[in-house]
């Protein structure tokens, strides 16, 4: 299927390189290159991105911090990265809006969905900032919903392994890749792709979830074109 209007979930840590900590320019400067080409092809491009280069709602719990608390600094450690973002998409020449869901309106627009909608038809990346703006939300959970919201065609979850495996990759090497698999498939054989929440979201509203390495040059683009990159998750 060609897809008209994406959601690209973007994880944070992928945005340190191989930094520790942090905004690699280089990794956000290929990355916006990469935006650029599919939009150039005609493609309406929405983007969610995490905060787990700066900050971890999860870890500030561990340390004994308020949960809610951590959570509201990651929303904020999100609106950071779409910053940098938004910079090094408009340093290409493409045109983006970042709208957040927590009121940070003297920095970026607030979440409206009418206006996001308005701004992918003209052709504009539209950052999605802040999460949910709730609690207890992961980002994926926000990039499920901003996709069903916008009327995406699917998610692309930009990740560091290239598709969904039998096993985790990275530990075992016999692991084998799934070109398709259905949402029941990934729940009956207990393979993680999402946390829970953003996946029985992703299933009961019949969208789409396309697991891909993002770090890997041009694949965004040949995934865009038809090429068949990664595990593309769905109802057939
Ligand atoms: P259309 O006119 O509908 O095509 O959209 P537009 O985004 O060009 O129009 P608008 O006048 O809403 O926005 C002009 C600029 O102001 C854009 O760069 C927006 O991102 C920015 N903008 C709009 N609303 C806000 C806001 O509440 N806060 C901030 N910081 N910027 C805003």
């Amino acid at each position: 299927m060609q897809y008209k209007r994406v959601l690209l979930k973007l994880s944070g840590e992928a945005l340190m390189g191989n930094r520790q900590y942090g905004i690699d320019p280089e990794r956000l400067s290929e990355y916006a290159k990469e935006i650029k080409q599919v939009v150039n092809n005609g493609i309406e491009v929405a983007i969610v991105i995490g905060g787990g280069n700066i900050f971890r709602g999860v870890a500030g719990e561990g340390n004994g911090m308020d949960r809610v608390q951590g959570d509201h600094m990651g929303m904020l450690a999100t609106c950071i990265n779409g910053l940098a973002l938004q910079s090094a998409l408009e340093d290409e020449g493409v045109h983006t809006r970042l709208q957040t869901a927590l009121e940070i309106k003297e920095v970026a627009e607030p979440y409206i969905k009418r206006k996001a909608i308005r701004h992918l038809e003209k052709g504009r990346v539209v950052i999605f900032g802040a999460g949910t703006g709730n609690p207890y939300f992961t980002t994926d959970t926000a990039a499920v919903l901003r996709a069903i919201e916008v009327n995406a065609d699917a998610i692309l979850k930009g990740t560091r392994v290239d598709g969904i495996y039998t096993s985790d990759p990275e530990k075992n090497k016999d692991a084998i890749k799934f070109e398709n698999i259905t949402f029941k498939e990934v729940l009956d054989k207990g393979l993680k792709v999402m946390d829970m929440t953003a996946f029985t979201l992703s299933e009961e509203n019949k969208l789409p979830i396309i697991v891909f390495d993002m770090n890997k040059k041009g694949n965004l683009v040949k995934l865009l074109s038809g090429e068949k990159i990664g595990t593309v998750v769905d109802n057939q």
